[in-house]
């Protein structure tokens, strides 16, 4: 038997060996397995005509002939070719054989394929990891995940939401939300009902609820710069025009933004701990934001993610907790203090916005699975989490004194930037360069230029979380990472 087509799929069936090696399908029978053998035929060769390894005109071998090739009977090959004609996905035609036919398929998707944008590359970077010095992730420990498995495996799971069939309320378990405006009015000094609070997936799904809620497309608003990359990315996505505004010393420059656009609808702020810069927004400027936003009957969005955890001494209140125009929206999140797997935050909604809220929650943007809010909601309940951000603070406060004294042995300047330490470079310093090498070393610093927008305020220098900086590891990361900085610093004098 010949096939002379342009898509030899497989080669002579009485040679077995060039038929299992060079053709592009291959069909491993497990005649143990539940699944029969022609469904086994079938969905091998479905799955390689849908991943475009057997493109459209492809010729198959007789159903006789694979049958002999294969070992099996002639009908189990008849009957899912049979099904894969049912399926439209081949076609016999005669005397030429079986083709696979023309469809839309992956083939021709795979062409029109874009690579991921600029974006979502820098982003992919930014995540890769768990590394040293990587910035936004907490510790390795597996406290939480012991404690989660003991909750999932208690009655929770019995009781909870697989006792029932309907469907879960999409604002967010009421226990959890609960929990959540307890912990707040302690923890943040943020007063409000459980019916304000709207669980999400995290800051980010937050922000995008906020976003749709208050329908600003088109309109101005005050980003940080530096400031989050994923705020300007999900504002722009948002239709709207984000004004980059600096930050100093006392954090957001509220005279700039007033001078700049005055007439923005909206300012996403970071008052706690400035990210990434560490800075807390002080008292002076907080009041002047919500005078601002009075006057311009703008909106603020205050990212609170790191909540409580802030090195020496207490956290600030929260920026909300000083709003009695109620135009603070404060969004939280649980990726610090428990795990960004958990995809688990909120959103304290104005009282006048929860209708708003509720709607926009239920038709676009329902709360996560149920089975990680309640035990979330357990976790907060049993005194677990307000133990683990305690004990969190105690070791990243020791861990950030371990890696300031590397730092200083290394006659390094530094500041400090949350749960951050920040080494400035020169300008013109290529930190981006850096870092890639750092990560082959299995350290992930953040470059301090990825964070700013404005190409004239960028400064170079590197970000050093400190969450990841285990005292074991610290000396020795540091040796590495000061040895690429002075290799880039021979190629470059002027610049490291
Ligand atoms: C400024 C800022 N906001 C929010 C987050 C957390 O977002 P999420 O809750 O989506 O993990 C991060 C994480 O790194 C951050 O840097």
């Amino acid at each position: 038997m010949k096939y002379s087509d342009a898509h030899p799929v497989l080669g002579p069936v009485h040679d077995g060996v060039e038929f299992a090696a060079n053709s592009p399908l291959q069909i491993h029978l497990d005649r143990a397995a539940k699944l029969s053998l022609s469904e086994q035929i079938r969905s091998s060769i479905a799955r390689a005509i849908e991943s475009g390894l057997l493109p459209p005109g492809s010729r198959l071998p007789s159903w006789q002939s694979l049958a002999t090739y294969l070992g099996v009977a002639r009908g189990t090959v008849q009957t899912a070719y049979e099904r894969l004609t049912d399926a439209q996905m081949i076609e016999a035609f005669g005397a030429k054989g079986t083709l696979v036919t023309a469809r839309p398929g992956p083939a021709v998707n795979r062409a029109e394929e874009r690579p991921p944008s600029a974006f979502v590359r820098t982003y992919q970077e930014m995540r890769t990891g768990p590394a040293v010095f990587q910035l936004g992730v907490p510790a390795l420990d597996d406290t939480p995940g012991k404690v989660f498995a003991r909750a999932r495996s208690s009655n929770l799971l019995k009781t909870g939401p697989f006792s029932s069939v309907v469907y879960p309320d999409p604002l967010g378990e009421r226990r959890l939300r609960q929990e959540i405006a307890g912990h707040l009015a302690i923890s943040r000094n943020l007063h409000c009902l459980p019916e304000q609070v709207f669980i999400t997936s995290g800051y980010t799904a937050g922000l995008g609820l906020v976003l749709r809620v208050l329908g600003l497309e088109g309109r101005k608003a005050w980003m940080e710069d530096p400031g989050y990359l994923l705020t300007r990315k999900g504002l722009e996505l948002a239709g709207m025009r984000p004004i980059s505004v600096p930050v100093d010393d006392e954090g957001l420059d509220v005279d700039h933004g007033i001078t700049h656009a005055h007439d923005a609808a909206l300012a996403v702020v970071t008052p706690g701990q400035q990210a990434p810069l560490g800075t807390t927004l002080s008292l002076r400027r907080r009041l002047q934001l919500l005078q601002w936003a009075a006057a311009s009957d703008a909106w603020i969005v205050e990212d609170d993610y790191l909540g409580e955890l802030q090195l020496g001494g207490r956290a600030a209140p929260a920026l909300a907790s000083l709003d009695e125009g109620k135009r603070v929206i404060h969004v939280g999140t649980f990726s610090k203090t428990i795990s960004p797997s958990l995809r688990l935050g909120f959103v304290v909604a104005p009282l006048r916005l929860v209708a708003a809220f509720a709607e926009v929650a239920t038709a676009l943007a329902p709360a996560p699975s149920p089975v990680v809010q309640l035990t979330t909601a357990q976790f907060m309940r049993e005194g677990h989490y307000v133990r683990r951000v305690r004990r969190l603070k105690r070791l990243y406060s020791a861990q950030r004194d371990a890696l300031c004294e590397q730092l200083d042995r290394h006659d390094a300047a530094w500041t400090s930037a949350g749960l951050a330490l920040l080494v400035p470079l020169p300008d013109g310093a290529l930190d981006v360069e850096i870092v890639r090498e750092a990560i082959t070393m299995g350290m992930a610093p953040s470059p301090l230029s990825r964070w700013f927008a404005s190409l004239a305020w960028t400064r170079p220098g590197l970000l050093l979380g400190v969450a990841t900086a285990p005292e074991t590891q610290v000396e020795a990361s540091c040796r590495r990472l000061f040895e690429i900085i002075d290799r880039y610093r021979e190629r470059a004098p002027r610049l490291t």
